[in-house]
């Protein structure tokens, strides 16, 4: 079966029954096109949140993303095309770590990145997302009159956040980060310029500061998504700093607009996991539990806390 009769396949399957599919901007690119909706980690909580109706919703992301939906979602069916796919930065900050800082500074309020487990997002004050750290921690911050503040499991996101914030971020722990964006380097960069010196650079908060301070822009992939949309009248060439799915995503968008990206192989592999076959059959078998993500109540009736409040600040 060719690419388009399943994607035609995967369309009809889902008129047929009560289901709404979303995907992030890494998913392959043969996913984006059949996804009711795509975006980064802050659209896609906000549409599970308040505009999904359907009773089952395929999350076509990684193992966090679908948590968080689940969570915001009780009462849905909410199914993951490959259950193996979840983001390695979470596994950075476990929640007797978040404690153990708890327990160090006590006054602080906790940060936790959405890139993390449920039983993480438990302990925290407030959640955030690339889209939306910097707000995050201004207003919880304020909120809590202090300073700093404690975040987690993405030192480089944490130390951008401070950056721009100029509130201190205390790392948990100092070594979390994305392998996919940390592995951009300086000398990366200096030769992808060299080489479009005309390109405009834009990055994702999750690379190195070094890299971050070299770029023209720096934001989640939707924002990134939004620069190229709101700069394509007078720009005609533009380096990515992320993940290969959102060049594919643009390249399909912006035709005449010329893409490269920051380095080669900028895949995240779990983002890769799923597939057109394993959307069809979750569409075939949408009863099938071995696929339904689940948070267990005790722990989701506390991390539902930070992401709600996460969705009212931001
Ligand atoms: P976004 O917040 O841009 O969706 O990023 C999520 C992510 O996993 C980046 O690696
Ligand atoms: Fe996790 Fe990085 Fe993949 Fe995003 S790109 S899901 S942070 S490993």
């Amino acid at each position: 079966m060719t690419t388009k009769q399943l994607q035609e396949e995967i369309l009809t399957l889902k008129k047929k029954n009560d289901v709404v599919i979303l995907a992030h901007y890494y998913q392959p690119i043969e996913i984006q096109e059949i996804a009711d909706f795509l975006g980064d980690s802050l659209g896609l909580s906000r549409t599970a949140k308040e505009k999904v109706n359907s009773e089952y919703i395929i999350f076509a992301g990684v193992d966090f993303m679908a948590e968080t939906a689940s969570i915001l979602n009780p009462n849905k069916h909410v199914l993951i095309p490959n259950p193996e796919s979840c983001c390695p930065m979470a596994a950075f900050l476990t929640p007797e770590m978040v404690r153990q800082f708890k327990e160090i500074h006590p006054s602080l309020p906790t940060i936790v990145y959405v890139n993390s487990t449920a039983a993480v997002k438990a302990e925290a004050d407030i959640c955030c997302t690339s889209a939306n750290a910097v707000k995050i921690v201004e207003k919880i911050s304020h909120e809590f009159d202090v300073n700093s503040v404690l975040f987690g499991p993405d030192a480089n996101l944490a130390d951008y956040a401070e950056q721009i914030s100029k509130i201190k971020t205390i790392k948990m722990p100092d070594e979390g980060h994305c392998y996919v964006h940390s592995q951009i380097t300086i000398e990366d960069i200096k030769a992808v310029k060299e080489k479009y010196p005309k390109a405009k650079l834009i990055v994702h908060p999750e690379c190195i500061r070094q890299v971050r301070d070299l770029s023209d822009y720096v934001g989640s992939t939707t924002r990134m998504y939004n620069y190229v949309k709101e700069n394509s009248a007078k720009i005609n060439e533009f380096i990515i700093g992320t993940e290969v799915g959102l060049l594919e995503r643009l390249i399909q968008d912006f035709p005449d607009k010329n893409f490269n990206l920051a380095k080669e192989k900028l895949v995240c592999y779990n983002m890769k996991k799923h597939n057109l076959e394993l959307i069809k059959y979750l569409l075939e078998n949408l009863d099938d539990k071995a696929f339904e993500v689940k948070v267990p109540p005790e722990i989701a009736n506390k991390a539902i806390k930070p992401i709600e409040k996460m969705l009212e600040f931001s």
